[in-house]
């Protein structure tokens, strides 16, 4: 055992490395890009610097020797099966990811589940204090590791710790519910700054440590700041400018029967997303026959999650069950009224998707931000397309030109869609104008250079 482990000014902390195992029937391990916004968010602020970054590689039972990965130093946190079950599947998205999400689906609180988060919690925080130079920056992130902060702090009084939350922190009334309300505002105090998506959250964060500590954050070292998170957006907009996804553009709108119109909806399989709420809303369209199949067609990709979760699982039957009836009663032998993906696509498809798009509905029921919204406008910079987006996205604080919309208001989300189908060319141009404007003036660039300025000037620790 032993020798000399190297060390780091910059270590990102987060639940998932970059890269994804799977090990394919010969036995040979594959690595594929990690699921989901963060990853995309942190891939170019790591790639900036000669940084290590600490997070469980997506298998169970698989140890791996530390990596090096176009330039990043990857440090995979070993996870049991039982630990997936509890710690991930359990505590981390079937307590706090639902209690996080305005209760939409109901947390379990399993102390098993709880003593399995404080274990795995404390592996990551062990793991980073060994490869932190002296002074290094760690910047944690995310609700599966709020405890890391602490536990880092407790072995490493010497480096600046970050903690940013990507999904909503809830109101007192909610967060209250959970048994291990105490511990969790313990764990993230032991940061020097801890960011959020919006003003909102950082509010209920400051609220919730005075009800459960009678201080105030800044009284124990602990600065609170909003700052949305954002995408890359040169990468969307050169990516939409490229040919070849035109190209492909023009190929799927011709492969779904050249319809008039295409709205398009793209989310991780998740509650959270409102997809529900949107296939019903365009279902009572077509249905009322103010749609007509062949002339307008909903495309859904809902990329696989969490697939072991109870109510994962049930939502994948309901929404299946939806676009089944729906397509089953109203199909022609030349149209479906929607065509479902229950698929990741990599990013060129994305994008051609978007550029195909000519309403993007983003029906989220809650949702930290929501990059897709993102992604969407710095695609468009032929300024067409029009964007629905739920006022319960965080996107919405700066997407206000987006036509906004209330998911759980059936009526008014199909008012909504209608008037997005028939919007006309110079509105969707201006509207389309300023929600890029919003999105390239705060990318992630911005993001990421916002709170580490923010981190690198908080006081000392006494
Ligand atoms: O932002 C929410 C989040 O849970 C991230 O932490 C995560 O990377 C992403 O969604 C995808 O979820 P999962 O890692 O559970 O597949």
């Amino acid at each position: 055992m032993g020798g000399v482990v190297a060390t780091f000014d910059f270590i990102v902390v987060a639940n998932r490395l970059p890269a994804d195992c799977t090990i394919a029937e010969d036995g040979i391990a594959h690595w594929s890009r990690s699921p989901g916004g963060l990853v995309a968010a942190l891939e170019p602020v790591i790639h900036g610097r000669s940084g290590a970054w600490v997070g469980w590689a997506g298998l169970a039972d698989t140890p791996f020797e530390p990596f090096d990965a176009d330039g990043v130093h990857l440090v995979p946190v070993t996870l049991s099966a039982l630990e997936v079950e509890r710690y991930y599947e359990g505590f981390a998205n079937d307590t706090l990811w639902p209690l996080y999400h305005d209760v939409i689906a109901a947390p379990g609180y399993h102390r098993e589940w709880w003593e399995s988060y404080t274990r795995v919690n404390q592996r990551f925080a062990d793991a980073t204090a060994r490869i932190a130079a002296p002074g290094a920056i760690v910047w944690v992130h995310d609700y599966q590791l709020q405890l890391v902060p602490r536990m880092l702090r407790e072995q490493r009084p010497d480096v600046k710790i970050g903690f940013f939350n990507h999904i909503p922190f809830p109101p007192y009334g909610i967060f209250s519910q959970l048994p291990w309300r105490r511990q969790i505002i313990e764990g993230l105090l032991g940061s020097d700054l801890v960011g959020f998506q919006r003003a909102a959250d950082a509010a209920n964060f400051s609220r919730a440590v005075r009800r459960l500590t009678g201080t105030t954050p800044d009284a124990v070292g602990t600065k609170v700041l909003h700052v949305p998170i954002s995408i890359d957006a040169t990468i969307y907009d050169e990516l939409g400018k490229r040919e070849h996804v035109r190209e492909r553009a023009r190929d799927i709108r011709a492969s779904l029967g050249n319809p008039r119109k295409i709205l398009f909806g793209v989310d991780r399989l998740d509650y959270t997303k409102g997809i529900r709420h949107r296939i019903k809303a365009f279902g009572e369209l077509i249905e009322s026959g103010q749609l007509e199949v062949g002339d307008v067609v909903l495309v859904q990709v809902a990329s696989p999650s969490r697939e072991r979760v109870g109510p994962y699982q049930e939502l994948r039957d309901q929404v299946e069950l939806m676009v089944g009836r729906l397509n089953g009663d109203h199909s022609t032998l030349a149209h479906a009224p929607v065509a479902y993906y229950h698929q990741t696509f990599d990013r060129d498809e994305m994008a051609a998707l978007y550029l195909a798009a000519d309403v993007m509905l983003v029906t989220a029921l809650r949702d930290g931000m929501n990059l897709v919204a993102k992604e969407f406008v710095a695609t468009r910079s032929d300024l067409d397309g029009v964007l629905v987006l739920s006022e319960f996205t965080g996107a919405s604080d700066e997407l206000r030109r987006a036509v906004l919309v209330n998911p759980h208001d059936i009526d008014g989300l199909k008012a909504a869609i209608l008037s997005s189908l028939e919007m006309d060319p110079a509105e969707r141009a201006s509207r389309m104008k300023s929600l890029r404007k919003k999105v390239f003036s705060h990318d992630v660039a911005a993001w990421s250079a916002k709170f580490l300025h923010e981190l690198a000037h908080t006081k000392e620790n006494p």
